[in-house]
């Protein structure tokens, strides 16, 4: 993931070939694993957001709940309904996750294999990749931008917690407010990363304050999971499959 610009990348110390390494610990369980779910969290929310609501229908919002995937709620008259709401907003989260820079990691290690974990063998054709000195990887640096734009949606998310508080005046306490409220809560931890060079003060001032950082990885795979089981729990309630277990005050 080096910014240099060479065109041929230096063979280093690991062994050459994928695959080949003289670790002997289980090397290939953590990405196996990440590939695994990012992959079936990927091609759920693809569909949730993308496809499910223009072909059969099923409702992304139900008493006051709002799927997460189609925060903030675009949705003008002339919308042909197969055309997902979703397609406003989806591009905006999901170029910031594609862009960040330990899911940059993650998926390099597990889809690419380059490489495949630390000291262990990369396929030989990497040597010829300029990697994110060219295109299309090149688009990777527009990340700080769409950390700007992920604020946006954000903001709203923690809207659509609070109203669903009180779909009717009154407070409601449901397990859908929760889960809509810890969504937006592990999103703000995953955001709330700086990456860009003008923030470095920040960064600096943030890295002394705090130890969130340090967990960006965790943040960046709860927040993923919890925007998954949010949409899944609201197409629940929504296909009258679940009842939301909620009091009134
Ligand atoms: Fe992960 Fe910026 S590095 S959100």
């Amino acid at each position: 993931m080096t910014t240099a610009r060479t065109t041929v990348k230096p063979r280093g110390t690991a062994p050459a070939g994928i695959g080949i390494t003289r670790r002997r610990d289980r090397w290939w369980l953590a990405p196996g694993i990440q590939a695994t779910l990012f992959t079936v969290c990927a091609t759920y929310l693809f569909f949730s957001g993308i496809i499910w609501t223009p072909l059969f229908g099923t409702a992304y919002k139900v008493d006051e709940y709002l799927s997460p995937l189609f925060s903030p709620l675009i949705k003008p008259d002339w919308l042909p309904t197969w055309i997902s709401p979703g397609l406003f907003i989806l591009w905006v989260p999901l170029g910031f996750r594609a862009t960040c820079y330990y899911y940059r990691k993650a998926y390099y290690r597990f889809y690419f294999a380059d490489p495949p974990g630390c000291a262990v063998g990369e396929p030989t054709i990497h040597r010829r990749y300029k990697m994110e000195t060219a295109f299309p990887f090149i688009l990777q640096n527009i990340h700080r931008y769409f950390l700007y734009l992920a604020f946006i949606p954000l903001a709203f998310l923690w809207i659509d917690a609070a109203l669903s508080a009180a779909p009717d005046g009154r407070l409601r306490l449901g397990l859908g407010v929760a889960i809509l409220f810890v969504n937006a809560a592990l999103l703000t931890g995953y955001s709330c990363f700086s990456c860009s060079r003008r923030t470095q003060a920040r960064y600096s001032l943030w890295q002394r304050l705090t130890t969130m950082n340090i967990h960006h990885m965790a943040w960046a795979w709860s927040s993923l999971i919890t925007v998954t089981l949010a949409d899944v729990y609201i197409r629940l309630l929504a296909l009258g499959i679940l009842v939301d277990p909620s009091i009134r005050l």
